[in-house]
């Protein structure tokens, strides 16, 4: 059984090396942007396409696709427009929220054997969501739409993701994945200490943004699970002092050991933008240990050697994945549903092969 895949909107590739760790193959990665090709191709199998995917036609997304028994189309689009984290963002003024109806486009002509998609929860609710589900119903696929939580799938987050999985031939279960890692000890307990501002000799990844003078008294004032509430008057910013700024509870947080992680964005190495604060350390998290609780394996390499290493861009990047584990749940979904397909359509075209089987 020959399998290709596409990834959409790849990013670094935390769904392509999720997804190969399952079972798929991927052939081809696209993303328009170009910071995330050397990643993407130094860790997996697969071609990185520097492309809008709005440029794309059916014609060159076919080419994509290696010669295959079952053709596979993944895609994770922004989530940004949608997210719970883009306060007060119009989603009229973000045209990135149109790329899932290129999306549902690209499917309904080219009609790949099987989809996925993943995306924030809140998408399920949008008009746009109910678009792309009904072309993909028109198409002929059978749809399920799956919230999920990524710790049962042994992401240690909090995060919560909506999957769509859709295949033209029947229904495609979700597989669920071995929680083991389930708290932040599990994750990075056992990484070396390190200051804010300072990196690790080891593993230059191990590296934590350094903090103003007055985030260094906040982060010392901050208990693991508290909020900035628990705090002397003198350090709290203006801001929240405000009536307004009082229920604004998720931010200049420190995250618990045993509990998982919150959710992890593109600004997880920052102390004021979320709970982000290491439970002991008086820093906030480390591009490492950011990817580690994305569930990307130590080995992945996120830049060349000797490339100056940046926060924004990388904590960007790696905040944007999907977590390797969910990718991977997805991936052995995938492939068992295919070759399960497989088999019975083998034993259909041999008559004599399916009456042994009985
Ligand atoms: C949520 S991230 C995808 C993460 C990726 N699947 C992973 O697991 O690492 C969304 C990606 O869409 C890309 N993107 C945004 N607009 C695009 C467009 N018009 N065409 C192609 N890629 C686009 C962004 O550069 C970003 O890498």
């Amino acid at each position: 059984m020959k399998i290709s895949a596409v990834d959409l909107f790849c990013g670094v590739g935390g769904l392509t090396y999720g997804l190969q760790r399952g079972g798929i193959p991927i052939s081809a990665g696209v993303d328009v942007d170009r910071s995330c090709q050397y990643a993407y191709e130094a860790n997996n199998d697969a071609e990185f396409v520097p492309q809008d995917i709005t440029t794309l036609t059916a014609a060159s997304l076919r080419k994509l696709f290696g010669p295959a028994d079952y053709r596979v189309l993944v895609g994770c689009a922004p989530c940004q427009p949608f997210s719970s984290y883009s306060h007060g963002l119009s989603q009229k003024r973000d045209d990135r929220w149109s790329l899932l109806d290129t999306f549902g486009k690209l499917i309904a002509e080219i009609k790949p054997d099987v989809i996925s998609m993943e995306n924030v929860i809140e998408l399920a609710s949008q008009p746009i969501c109910r678009r792309f589900l009904k072309t993909l119903r028109k198409a002929g696929y059978d749809v399920s739409v799956h919230r999920v939580r990524c710790a049962d799938f042994g992401v240690p987050q909090t995060r919560r993701r909506l999957v769509v999985l859709a295949s033209l031939h029947g229904e495609i279960k979700l597989q669920r994945g071995r929680a083991t890692t389930k708290t932040v000890r599990d994750a990075i307990g056992g990484l070396e200490r390190i200051k804010a501002g300072e990196a690790s000799k080891r593993d230059r990844l191990h590296r934590s943004a350094d903090l103003s003078p007055i985030n260094l008294k906040r982060i010392r004032a901050s208990k693991p699970g508290g909020t900035w509430r628990d705090w002397d008057d003198s350090i709290v910013a203006r801001c929240h002092l405000k009536k307004a700024g009082r229920s604004f509870r998720s931010v200049y947080g420190r995250m618990k050991w045993s509990e998982p992680s919150p959710t992890i964005t593109t600004q997880f190495f920052k102390f004021g933008t979320g709970r982000f604060g290491h439970p002991k350390q008086n820093r906030a998290l480390s591009l490492r240990e950011g990817a580690i609780l994305q569930t990307f394996p130590r080995r992945y390499r996120f830049a060349r050697r000797g490339d100056a290493l940046s926060f924004q861009n990388l904590g960007r990047l790696i905040g944007n994945a999907v977590p390797v584990k969910l990718g991977a749940a997805i991936g052995r979904s995938i492939f068992a549903h295919l070759k399960k397909i497989d088999k019975t359509a083998r034993l259909r075209k041999s008559p004599k092969m399916g009456k042994q089987c009985r």
